[in-house]
C-alpha cells in the first residue's frame, strides 16, 4: 500500500497524460456523515477498451508484462478494497478514462490524503500547458481551481513561473486548509 493517497492520485492523472489527455478533472468528495471518501480523475485522452481495462486491473497481468504495464491501479486498487471500498473504470476509446475509487474516511488503515497541494504543483510544473479542473468537496463546502481560469487572467505568462506557482500554492493550501483536510 503506498502511504499516502496523493501518491496514488498522482499515478493516476500521469497515467491520463501518458495516454495523450489534455485536460484533467480531479474531485475529492469527503462525506463526514457517511464516512466516506470518494477520488475520481477523468481525463481526455485515447481510452481503453474493455480488454485493457481488464489488463489494467490485473496485477498478475501487470508484472508479467513488465515494462508500460505497471502496478499502479492495482495498488490503488488493493488501498480501496482494503479500506471497505472500491474502483472502477470506465473508459471510452478516443475519448475518454474516468478513473473512481471510494473508502471508508474512518478506516484504521486508510492512507492519509497526503500532500495534495505539492501533488498538483509538481503536475502543473511538470505538464503547465494541460487543463486541470480541481474540485475538493467536503460535506457542504466545496474548494475549486481551474488552470483554463487562471491562463485567461494570466494571458500569454506560463503557469509554471515561480510567482504564479507560489500564489497557486498559497490558494491551494488556504482552500484545503478551510476544508480542515490536511491528514
Ligand atoms: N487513463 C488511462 N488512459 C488510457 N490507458 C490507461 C489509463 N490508465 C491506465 N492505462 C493503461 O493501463 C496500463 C496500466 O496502468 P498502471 O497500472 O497505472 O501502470 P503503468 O502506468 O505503470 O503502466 C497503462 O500502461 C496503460 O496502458
Ligand atoms: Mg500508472
Amino acid at each position: 500500500m503506498m502511504p499516502e493517497l496523493s501518491l496514488h492520485i498522482m499515478d493516476i492523472m500521469e497515467n491520463g497524460i501518458a495516454a495523450g489527455a489534455w485536460h484533467l478533472d480531479l474531485f475529492i468528495e469527503v462525506d463526514t456523515a457517511e464516512d466516506r471518501l470518494k477520488i475520481t480523475v477523468v481525463d481526455n485522452g485515447k481510452g481503453m477498451d474493455t480488454e485493457m481495462i481488464e489488463k489494467a486491473m490485473d496485477p498478475l497481468f501487470s508484472t508479467k508484462k513488465g515494462k508500460g504495464w505497471g502496478l499502479g491501479i492495482p495498488l490503488f486498487m488493493q488501498t480501496a478494497e482494503t479500506c471497505d471500498g472500491g474502483f472502477s473504470i470506465e473508459s471510452k476509446e478516443g475519448s475518454y478514462t474516468r478513473v473512481s475509487v471510494e473508502m471508508r474516511l474512518s478506516h484504521i488503515d486508510r492512507p492519509p490524503l497526503g500532500n495534495i497541494t505539492d501533488t498538483l504543483l509538481s503536475l502543473i510544473v511538470g505538464h503547465p500547458e494541460i487543463d486541470l479542473y480541481v474540485m475538493v468537496k467536503k460535506d457542504g463546502t466545496k474548494y475549486e481551481f481551474d488552470t483554463r481560469i487562471i491562463r485567461e487572467i494570466l494571458g500569454d505568462v506560463s503557469l509554471a513561473t515561480p510567482q504564479v506557482l507560489g500564489a497557486l500554492e498559497e490558494d491551494i493550501q488556504s482552500g484545503l486548509k478551510e476544508l480542515d483536510l490536511t491528514d
